[in-house]
């Protein structure tokens, strides 16, 4: 059904030709040709909501370089956006609630939105399907309830989310209240995603490293625990492939890797040889190249791929990734330089192996 599976397998801890590789924000403002279609759309959320220009965007880095994966083109905050906090992206400063869920009787007055607010997002999802005729697999996303958690309280970006902190602290019954409501809406979005025919799921807990270890597991990898516990099975009848991606998490790899999913992400901070040595062959690995890396010139963004390929050592179970999303500014041709020394490597390394 999928022609190149490579991605799949990985997550399934089989063996592959070469290493796959996508890469976290693979479409986005680095490529010139997703700029040309922002500015069509006129603002991001009107390019995220319109299933044509989202499955438009999430083909154009396939188009270009040969990926093992696509991944929906949205964003993490559409779910608080249908729970009705109003989000918008201003011009060059991040995303912003109109309304945040920072007190008693606004994290209260929280419910699971209406599935059909995020109608937008099911249709790109069978949409993006029907066009990639079955190319590479397409993987799904949402946020962690703990991180979603993060941009409800604050309503915006932050450096540290003290706001947040303070209330982990000092009202942990509310903060629980609100990732409990934020992990049954993130179980019946990617149920909806996966219904629509995404072949894996990601969940991106971009914040649960600002917590101490005891709060980590309370907060944010308890409820995502009980997500992978709760996904329906893919289109073929098997358990969807998953992925938990905490950034910052690298200190608490064994208990990420017992929580379930096929698969952890690793930021760039974790050397990859001494955590598959830690968690063995229970789970796949994804990452974990510098995304600042791809900001130097192709030769050095060989010798580095190349590096981190080796450090994944021989057994299978890795997929190549950055260790945080592509930044503005990248230039196009070095991820192409990324992309062919991660297939190149890893087919060497499987010949001599
Ligand atoms: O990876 C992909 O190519 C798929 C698309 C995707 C986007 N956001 C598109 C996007 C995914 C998987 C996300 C997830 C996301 N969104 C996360 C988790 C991953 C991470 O980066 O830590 C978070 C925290 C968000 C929230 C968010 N969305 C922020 C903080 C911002 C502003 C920062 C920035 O890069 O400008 C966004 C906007 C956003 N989401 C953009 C893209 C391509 C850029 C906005 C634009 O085009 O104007």
């Amino acid at each position: 059904m999928i022609e190149n599976d490579a991605f799949l397998r990985a997550l399934r801890r089989e063996p592959t030709p070469h290493t796959p590789v996508w890469l976290m924000r693979q479409a986005g403002r680095y490529l010139p040709e997703y700029n040309v279609t922002r500015r069509k759309a006129g603002s991001f959320m009107a390019l995220a909501t319109n299933p044509d220009l989202a499955t438009e965007v999430t083909l154009q880095p396939l188009a270009r370089y040969p990926l093992d994966a696509a991944i929906l083109f949205s964003d993490i905050l559409t779910i608080p956006d249908a729970m009705g906090l109003g989000l918008s992206f201003a011009e060059g400063e991040g995303p912003r609630f109109a309304r945040t869920a920072s007190d008693e009787a606004a994290i209260r007055a929280l419910a699971v939105p209406d599935l059909a607010k995020l109608d937008y997002v099911f249709a790109a999802v069978a949409q993006i399907k029907r066009e990639l005729h079955g190319r590479v697999p397409l993987i799904g996303f949402s946020g962690s309830p703990f991180t979603l958690a993060c941009y409800m309280i604050e309503g915006r970006s932050s450096v540290d989310f003290a706001t947040v902190r303070k209330m982990a602290y000092a009202r942990p019954e509310l903060l629980a209240q609100l990732t409990a409501v934020n992990t049954h809406a993130v179980v019946a979005y990617l149920n909806e995603q996966i219904a629509h025919g995404v072949d894996a799921v990601m969940i991106f807990d971009t914040w649960g490293g600002l917590l101490p270890a005891e709060a980590y597991r309370h907060f944010s990898l308890a409820p995502m625990r009980e997500i992978i516990a709760q996904l329906a099975p893919g289109a073929d009848g098997r358990p969807i492939p998953s992925i938990v991606f905490t950034k910052g998490g690298g200190a608490w790899l064994d208990e990420i890797a017992a929580c379930g999913a096929s698969g952890v992400g690793l930021d760039w901070t974790v050397d990859l040889a001494t955590a598959r040595a830690a968690v063995g062959s229970r789970v796949a690995l994804q990452g974990n190249l510098d995304p600042l890396a791809l900001l130097t010139d192709p030769a050095t963004v060989a010798r580095m791929a190349a590096a981190v390929v080796r450090a994944a050592g021989p057994a299978p179970g890795h997929i190549f990734n950055l260790g945080h999303g592509i930044v503005p500014g990248t230039p196009p041709d070095h991820v192409a330089a990324l992309v062919e020394a991660v297939h190149g490597a890893s087919r060497e390394h499987r010949a001599v192996a």
